[in-house]
């Protein structure tokens, strides 16, 4: 029987509540489907933070790197500067094992309404294919005498032509796959440099790929027909900041940000991939019990695609959506079920 080695980060907040509750889908699935699941719990974040000084020991990395794969919560606390939880944790391990995609996929669950009037689960699905490891979040930038009235601050994007063709090559790969369309989300009109370069970029490397249709689409426009016309969109390809802002509001249209699941992607398998929910930790939900298990559930469905395990994957999303078609839901869609009540429905359709 195969054996998985999976380190687990609950992180933060609602972490210590998802987190349990989606191993124990992930238990059930492997139990079904045939293979083991090794777990090691850090107890990185914040909160370790608070007590230690750091968010994850020195020697983390190192203790990562002989995983099969990381599964993630969030981190993030109130009372700890807002600044370091990326720094430090997410954005340190996304670059240094080279998960350069981030796969954020979004679609309406049968027996889930979205917010959109009119549109079902035929119009809403599709991935947010997010450049991970570059672009506007490389945090390279400076305080000029921030204090002074002539106080001033800079970030600066950085877009590499290796950076971009990775990304590029696994979106249109993934099309292929899909309904062979690529949208290029972009603002190259305003950002006449670094995206004017990714862009043609794009370009270039759209040419391996005769089958697959690219388009391109400004942010701006991108946004309104997230909402007016998603069943434009197949694959969309975008930088780090507006891959972030897009799956959120991908979240939105699903019915919920508790939904989205996502994985941090090393496509060459060098390194761990992580997998964790895209919302953060919510410290105004924390601890209640009723923060929505799915985006973490699914998270943990696409660490399981990642491994091979493609049946239990399949099984794992079917089975939340024959849930919410029974009507059970969390308290953000309008439900009454608790986070472990939902879990354990999952749970008993996948042991049907
Ligand atoms: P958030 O995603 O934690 O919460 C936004 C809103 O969505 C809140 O009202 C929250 O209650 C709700 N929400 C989020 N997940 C939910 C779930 N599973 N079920 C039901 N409702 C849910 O974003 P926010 O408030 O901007 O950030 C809170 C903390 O999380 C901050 O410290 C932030 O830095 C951190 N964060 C961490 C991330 C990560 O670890 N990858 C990503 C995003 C934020
Ligand atoms: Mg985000």
């Amino acid at each position: 029987m195969k054996t998985y080695q999976l380190a687990i980060v609950p992180g933060d907040g609602i972490g210590h509540e998802i987190i349990p509750a989606a191993l124990k889908v992930l238990e059930a699935a492997a139990n079904r489907f045939g293979f083991n699941l090794n777990y090691t719990f850090f107890d990185w974040g914040a909160g370790r933070y608070i007590k230690e000084g750091a968010f994850m020991p020195e020697d983390g990395l190192e203790t990562l790197k002989s995983f099969d794969a990381v599964f993630f919560g969030a981190v993030g606390l109130t009372e700890v500067d807002d600044t370091l939880p990326a720094k430090l944790y997410t954005f340190k391990v996304r670059t240094a094992f080279q998960q350069y995609v981030n796969y954020r996929p979004v679609k309406l669950f049968k027996g889930l309404e979205s917010p959109l009037r009119n549109k079902t689960s035929k119009e809403i699905d599709f991935v947010v294919i997010r450049e991970n490891n570059e672009g506007e979040f490389v945090q390279s930038g400076a305080f000029f005498r921030p204090e002074s009235p002539e106080g001033l601050a800079t970030d600066t994007s950085i877009f590499t032509r290796k950076g971009i063709e990775r990304v590029a090559h696994f979106a249109f790969q993934l099309a292929q796959k899909r309904r062979k369309k690529v949208t290029n989300v972009t603002k190259s009109n305003t950002l006449i440099h670094s995206l004017k370069y990714w862009d043609s970029v794009i370009s270039e490397v759209s040419e391996q790929y005769p089958d697959v249709k690219l388009e391109k689409m400004y942010i701006d426009n991108a946004s309104a027909n997230f909402i007016l016309h998603p069943e434009y969109f197949d694959v969309i390809l975008t930088t780090n900041l507006f891959g972030d802002i897009l799956s959120d509001l991908g979240g939105g249209i699903m019915g919920s940000l508790g939904l989205g699941g996502s994985g941090n992607l090393n496509p060459e398998k060098e390194f761990p991939s992580m997998f964790e929910p895209i919302h953060g930790s919510a410290p105004d939900i924390a601890g209640k019990g009723i923060a929505n298990p799915v985006g973490t559930i699914w998270s943990g469905a696409l660490l399981l695609e990642h491994l091979g395990e493609h049946e239990a994957a399949n099984h794992i999303i079917n089975a939340v959506e024959n849930v919410f078609e029974k009507g059970i839901k969390t308290k953000d869609l309008g439900g009454t079920a608790s986070t472990s009540e939902f879990a354990e429905n999952v749970i008993s359709v996948l042991n049907q």
